[in-house]
């Protein structure tokens, strides 16, 4: 009988980049807290990870992003007041949303010297079990949640896993991409990976979108990984240096849903958009204000 794969109960979310992109929003605040219609960007991430069941949220973050840590606490006086006002349904929305006492574990990367870096911080806390990691500015819209497809593929198949989806060919240098056995393929096994190839080597159009399952193997690499693109420690390098490796395989799930980078300005306005048009009560009035607002000549 083949034994399945190790549960996965830990979630990482490496929330200490400096978010330049976005300045001066992000001067002293983390850009992990600007709202997605009326929820922080790293809310709506932790919730595609508790629908796939995580059972434990690691946050790696850095200077200026204590809010970070306000915002998975509970607030004493707020409960309080929402109680007394008769305000029920915002105060058992505000409590749905809070994780359970011991849930959440919080780091420091002390200096954002990379994706890969911050990933090793947090081998204290995730141990010796292999766990998921979700890039908070990278929202995943879809009906179904990307974590929770990749956590059905990994049930199967087990080791790691990465979601990918399709950029034109012109725009590869810009991204993690993988060569795989299969592009058509739903999920398909990773032969090679590079991150920000040169225009025109790029192994395949498909690029990493912020959602892994990583075994954790990847920290003794991490260790040692040297700064790669833009002088950064990389996670790609490091898990380019696993797949090498005999006991180790990777496989790439392809993301059927809508993608929007917040740590840039148009992927953050255009998650407004989606995100807005689809939520119940606010969906319809928006778009009947967005058709005006569209057939103005600003
Ligand atoms: P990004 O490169 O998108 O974030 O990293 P950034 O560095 O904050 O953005 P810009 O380019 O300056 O605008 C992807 C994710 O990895 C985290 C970021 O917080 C983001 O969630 N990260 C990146 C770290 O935690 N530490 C780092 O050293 C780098």
């Amino acid at each position: 009988m083949t034994k399945s794969p190790a549960r996965i109960r830990k979630a990482v979310f490496p929330v200490a980049g400096l978010g330049t992109r976005f300045l001066p929003a992000t001067k002293a605040m983390p850009k992990e807290m600007l709202t997605v219609v009326d929820r922080p960007v790293i809310q709506h991430v932790v919730d595609e990870a508790r629908a796939a069941g995580i059972e434990h949220f690691v946050f790696v973050t850095g200077r200026n992003k204590g809010v970070i840590e306000d915002h998975f606490d509970s607030q004493f006086e707020l409960e309080r007041t929402l109680q007394e006002r008769g305000k029920e349904k915002e105060l058992a929305a505000l409590l749905r949303d809070l994780p359970g006492a011991g849930q959440t574990s919080f780091t420091r990367q002390q200096a954002a010297l990379g994706l890969g870096h911050a990933v090793w911080c947090a081998r204290e806390i995730v141990g010796s079990e292999p766990f998921a990691l979700l890039l908070p500015d990278m929202l995943h819209f879809s009906s179904a949640p990307c974590l929770a497809t990749m956590m059905e593929a990994y049930q199967e198949l087990g080791g790691n896993m990465v979601a990918v989806s399709p950029v034109p060919d012109d725009q590869t240098q810009n991204y993690g991409i993988v060569g795989v056995d299969n592009a058509q393929n739903q999920v398909s096994e990773i032969k090679t990976m590079v991150e920000k190839p040169r225009p025109g080597t790029a192994p395949s159009n498909l690029h990493i979108t912020g959602r892994y399952i990583l075994q954790p193997e990847i920290f003794d690499l991490l260790e040692k990984q040297k700064p790669g693109a833009g002088n950064e420690i990389q996670l790609t390098d490091a898990m380019l240096g696993l797949l090498e490796r005999d006991d180790q395989k990777f496989h790439a799930v392809r993301f059927g849903g809508q993608l929007y980078d917040c740590g840039s300005k148009l992927g953050f306005l255009m998650a407004n958009v989606a995100y807005g048009l689809s939520r119940e009560g606010l969906g319809d009035g928006f778009r009947r204000e967005l058709n005006k607002l569209m057939s103005k000549d600003i």
